[in-house]
C-alpha cells in the first residue's frame, strides 16, 4: 500500500508532525538522512498508526500516492534547497513539496517559481506551536497554489489545532504568503515576550517583588484580557526554582536573549515595506542589546537615577493595562505589515483569517485574537486596528495607566522600550498635526526636496538662499 503523505526530516518537529498525521489515520511515509532516526520513530511510535519507513529518498518518493505529497521538515537554510532539488528530481508534474521549516518568504517565492516551471507545487508553510503543537495540533499557515490547497488543506486542517471547532489552518495565499505570515507571527511573538519581560522587570524593580510573587500576578492576568499561552508559561517559568542553588530559575539564566532570525527578518521586511513595526523592532533590538556583554560591562559604571522603589500595589494594575495597550499596538503594526505585503506581492491576504488561525496551536495564541478577528469581520478594510471601536475604547481606558507606567520606568531607570515606543506610536498616530511638516521644511531648505501644502495642490519649493519666495516645483 502507498502512503497518503510523507515527512522527510525527522528531528523533533518532523517526528511529531509525522506522528500527528499517523494518529489521524493517514499512512505516513517517513524518511531521514540518517536512517537511525527513521528506525527509532517506527520502533517507538509505530503503534500509533501506519508508517512506511524508507532509507532512501527514492524509496520514500516511490511509496507516496499520486499526486505525491511530501513535507520537508529540515532546518531552514541551504539544506532545504538540497532536499527540494533531490525530491524534485524524483517527482512528477502535479506532485507537491511542502516546506514546513521557518524559511524566509523570499526563498519560498524563489523556490515556488522554480518548481512551478517543472509543474510541481511548492507549498511554503508556517507551522507554529513547537514540539507540542506539532504533535497535538499546531497552527498551520500554508502558501502556494489553490490546487495544492485542495489536495493538502483537508489533511492540514485535520491535524491542526481547533478553536470552537474551527481549524487553525487556512490557505494563506500564493507563493511566499504562508512563510511571510509565519514570520510576522514570530515577530509578534518577540514583541509579546518583550512586553512580558518589561512588565516583570518593572514590577520586580519598583516593588521589590520576588519572581514567585510575580508568577502569581501573571497567573491572575491570565484570567483576563491578557489570557494567552505566553502569559501562562511566564507564570510557570517565574515559579521555577533552580534545584542546584535554590535560587529562582530566572536568576541563574544568563541574561542574553538569542534569536534564530525570524524577528530580525520581520523588521527587515517592514523597513522595505515602510511599515513602522516599532513593537517588534524594539523587541529585536532589546535582544541584541542584551547580547553585548562587553558593552554592558563597559557601561555598568554609568550613573542611574537616585530613585529606586516607587509606587504600591496599584502599579500592578497599571502595568497590566500598559501591557495590554502595548500589545494592541504591536499587533496592529504586525497586521499593517501583512496588509502592506499583501498589496506589494499581490497575495490578497484575509487579515481576519490570520487572526483566526492564530487563536490556537501557535505560540502567540490568545483570547485577544478573537477580538482582532471580530474587528476585521466588522470592517475588512480597517486602516488600523487602533481605530476599531473595541480597541479604541480599550486604549482609551488604558492610556492613563500606560503613561504612569512609562513615567515610573523612566524615573527609576528601568528600560521599557516596548511600552514607551508603543505609547509614542499611539500618540503619533492619533495626532492631527505631526512635526513631519518641519522635517519637510528642512528637507526643502537644504536639498530643494519640495513639499506639499495643506491648502493647494502641487509641489512647492521655497527659495531659501534667495528672497524666500515660494515657487511651484
Ligand atoms: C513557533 C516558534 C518557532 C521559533 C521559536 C524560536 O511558532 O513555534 O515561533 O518557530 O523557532 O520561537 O525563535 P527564536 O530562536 O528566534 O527566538
Amino acid at each position: 500500500d502507498l502512503a497518503d503523505i510523507g515527512v522527510t526530516g525527522l528531528a523533533t518537529m518532523g517526528r511529531n508532525l509525522a506522528r500527528n498525521l499517523a494518529r489521524h489515520g493517514y499512512a505516513v511515509a517517513v524518511h531521514n538522512r540518517s536512517a537511525s532516526r527513521t528506525r527509532d520513530l517506527v520502533k517507538e511510535f509505530g503503534g500509533e498508526g501506519t508508517f512506511l519507513a524508507a532509507e532512501e529518498l527514492a524509496d520514500f518518493v516511490a511509496s507516496l500516492k499520486r499526486p505525491r505529497r511530501a513535507i520537508i521538515m529540515v532546518k531552514a537554510g541551504a539544506g532545504t534547497d538540497a532536499v527540494i532539488d533531490q525530491l524534485a528530481e524524483l517527482m512528477e508534474p502535479g506532485d507537491m513539496i511542502v516546506d514546513g521549516g521557518n524559511a524566509h518568504f523570499a526563498d519560498t517565492r524563489r523556490r515556488e517559481a522554480a518548481l512551478r516551471e517543472k509543474g510541481i507545487h511548492f507549498v511554503g508553510t508556517g507551522i507554529s506551536g513547537g514540539e507540542e503543537g506539532a504533535l497535538n495540533g499546531p497552527s498551520i499557515m500554508p502558501g502556494g497554489s489553490k490546487e495544492s490547497w485542495e489536495a493538502l488543506g483537508p489533511i492540514l486542517q485535520d491535524i491542526s489545532a481547533k478553536v470552537d471547532g474551527v481549524p487553525c489552518a487556512v490557505h494563506v495565499g500564493p507563493d511566499g504568503a504562508g512563510h511571510f505570515v509565519k514570520m510576522v507571527h514570530n515577530g509578534i511573538e518577540y514583541s509579546d515576550m518583550q512586553l512580558i519581560a518589561e512588565s516583570y522587570d518593572l514590577l520586580r524593580q519598583a516593588l521589590g517583588a520576588t519572581p514567585a510573587e510575580l508568577a502569581e500576578v501573571f497567573r491572575e492576568w491570565n484570567q483576563g484580557d491578557l489570557g494567552s499561552y505566553l502569559i501562562e508559561i511566564t507564570a510557570e517559568v517565574l515559579d521555577q526554582v533552580d534545584a542546584a542553588t535554590g535560587k529562582p530559575f530566572v536568576d541563574v539564566v544568563v541574561d542574553q536573549a538569542e534569536q534564530k532570525g525570524t524577528g530580525r527578518w520581520t523588521v527587515q521586511s517592514a523597513l522595505d515595506l515602510g511599515v513602522p513595526v516599532t513593537g517588534i523592532a524594539e523587541a529585536v533590538f532589546a535582544r541584541a542589546l542584551s547580547g553585548h556583554p562587553e558593552q554592558r560591562a563597559a557601561a555598568a559604571g554609568l550613573e542611574g537615577p537616585k530613585l529606586s522603589g516607587v509606587g504600591g500595589r496599584e502599579l500592578v494594575e497599571d502595568v497590566r493595562q500598559a501591557l495590554y495597550a502595548s500589545k494592541i499596538v504591536a499587533y496592529a503594526q504586525g497586521f499593517d505589515q501583512m496588509a502592506a505585503a499583501s498589496k506589494e506581492y499581490g497575495w490578497d491576504l484575509e487579515l481576519g483569517a490570520m487572526a483566526t488561525i492564530w487563536r490556537g496551536g501557535c505560540i502567540i495564541r490568545a483570547k485577544f485574537l478573537d477580538r482582532i478577528r471580530a474587528a476585521y469581520d466588522a470592517d475588512p478594510a480597517l486602516p488600523t486596528l487602533l481605530a476599531d471601536p473595541t480597541f479604541a475604547g480599550a486604549l482609551n481606558l488604558a492610556q492613563d495607566a500606560w503613561r504612569r507606567v512609562v513615567t515610573t520606568a523612566v524615573q527609576i531607570g528601568v528600560p521599557t522600550p516596548g511600552f514607551s515606543s508603543a505609547l509614542a506610536y499611539y500618540d503619533g498616530l492619533r495626532r492631527d498635526r505631526l512635526p513631519a511638516a518641519l522635517v519637510q521644511g528642512l528637507r526643502d531648505y537644504f536639498g530643494a526636496h519640495t513639499y506639499l501644502r495643506v491648502d493647494r495642490e502641487g509641489a512647492f519649493h521655497t527659495d531659501w538662499s534667495g528672497d524666500r519666495s515660494e515657487h511651484s516645483a
